[in-house]
């Protein structure tokens, strides 16, 4: 088919179709490069405030639990403000206020929670037995919805690693009096010594990042497509400025060339001589192209010249043979000897007078 179009428009859909197969594969790619670009940069996110968390966490244990201790001992009320899972979900809570890390959440989240707010859904659940049946995975990342929101998520297995913690997780007989009184009997108890009881899962949302990676995926397509348009345009003039005019002009003449049409004014043509000008092959080519129509020019009316006096020539001489042909016919001779007759004829009765 491309053989058929004229060059312009074969160039053009040759250029296309490297554009359309170019914005496709690099397409491809780039999304592929923003998208884990993307994700690289939301786990960034989930880790440093998983270790922020676990900071807050090492805090409580060290150095806010020891100096309260006298005064949990000796409190009525359960001193919430001991336990290292209820300070790091405070503090979280306290990021949360302002209203750019809103969508993120922090959560320990527990099959069966001391505090009902720490209680996995049926998302964190799944987690929690996924990292029980398999003690080798330290953590699990992924993505989900949650609240209406596309979340990124990172989650940790967290296991009663410590004989302490038994103190008030293993029956509410033993618990501080407080403690049961404060939460009640019902959950948080029955835990055993290296069991995971929570997966803590740090939330960060990804609609935000995924947009600003689509955004700039079609900033650079358009800015690709924009610059390949432009080559495409710019060939394209070029291409019909130096090749196909130039040609087309050389062809036309060529073609009178062809059929001897070439008058003397297109020996002077302007587009000619303008192309006879120019420093590239075509303006080579041009040249002696010129040269050639002149040449030929010139041999074809010295041509016609000798053919005209040759002509002139040929009639004299067929002139002749005519005359030759009627003066060497029976007819003609018989006419002379008669008339050389009568002419004798003539001169005999002068002789008798
Ligand atoms: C002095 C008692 C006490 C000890 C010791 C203790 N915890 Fe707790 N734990 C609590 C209380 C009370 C809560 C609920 C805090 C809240 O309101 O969020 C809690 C909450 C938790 C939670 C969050 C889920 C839930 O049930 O609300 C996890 C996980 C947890 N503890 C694990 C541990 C581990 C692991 C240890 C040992 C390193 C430990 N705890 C030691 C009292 C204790």
């Amino acid at each position: 088919m491309l053989r058929t179009m004229n060059l312009s428009t074969r160039f053009t859909v040759l250029l296309l179709s490297v554009l359309v197969a170019g914005v496709i594969v690099s397409g491809v790619i780039l999304w592929g490069v923003l998208e884990a670009r993307a994700e690289a940069d939301v786990t960034e996110k989930g880790l440093i405030l998983t270790e922020t968390m676990n900071a807050v966490r090492s805090y409580t244990s060290n150095n806010v639990s020891p100096q309260l201790q006298r005064e949990l001992a000796a409190s009525e009320v359960f001193i919430a403000e001991t336990v290292p899972a209820f300070s790091a979900r405070e503090v979280f809570e306290n990021f949360r206020a302002d209203e750019e890390y809103a969508n993120f959440f922090y959560k320990e989240a527990t099959l069966n929670p001391v505090n009902p707010r720490s209680g996995a859904d049926g998302f964190e659940a799944e987690l929690v037995e996924q990292m029980r049946n398999d003690p080798n995975l330290t953590e699990v990342s992924g993505f989900r919805e949650r609240e209406g929101a596309q979340l990124f998520f990172i989650a940790r297995p967290l296991s009663i690693n410590d004989e302490s913690c038994l103190a008030c997780h293993s029956d509410p007989a033993i618990a501080p009096a407080n403690l049961v009184a404060t939460y009640g009997d019902d959950g948080g108890f029955g835990w055993e010594l290296d069991e995971i009881v929570a997966a803590q899962v740090i939330y960060v949302p990804a609609e935000d990042v995924f947009n600003a990676a689509l955004r700039s995926f079609f900033l650079l397509i358009v800015i690709f497509v924009a610059i390949i348009a432009a080559a495409v345009v710019a060939i394209n003039f070029l291409i019909r400025r130096d090749v196909v005019q130039p040609v087309g002009v050389m062809g036309g003449f060529a073609q009178k060339l062809g059929e001897d049409e070439i008058a003397a004014e297109d020996l002077e043509s302007t587009s000619l001589a303008g192309l006879a000008g120019r420093q590239d092959e075509l303006g080579v080519m041009a040249q002696a192209f010129q040269r050639m129509m002149k040449e030929v020019y010139t041999r074809t009316q010295a041509l016609k010249k000798q053919l005209e006096s040759l002509r002139i020539e040929i009639d004299a001489f067929q002139r002749d043979a005519q005359v030759q042909e009627v003066t060497d016919s029976e007819f003609f001779q018989d006419l002379k000897s008669k008339a050389q007759d009568l002419r004798k004829d003539d001169e005999d009765e002068n002789d008798d007078e």
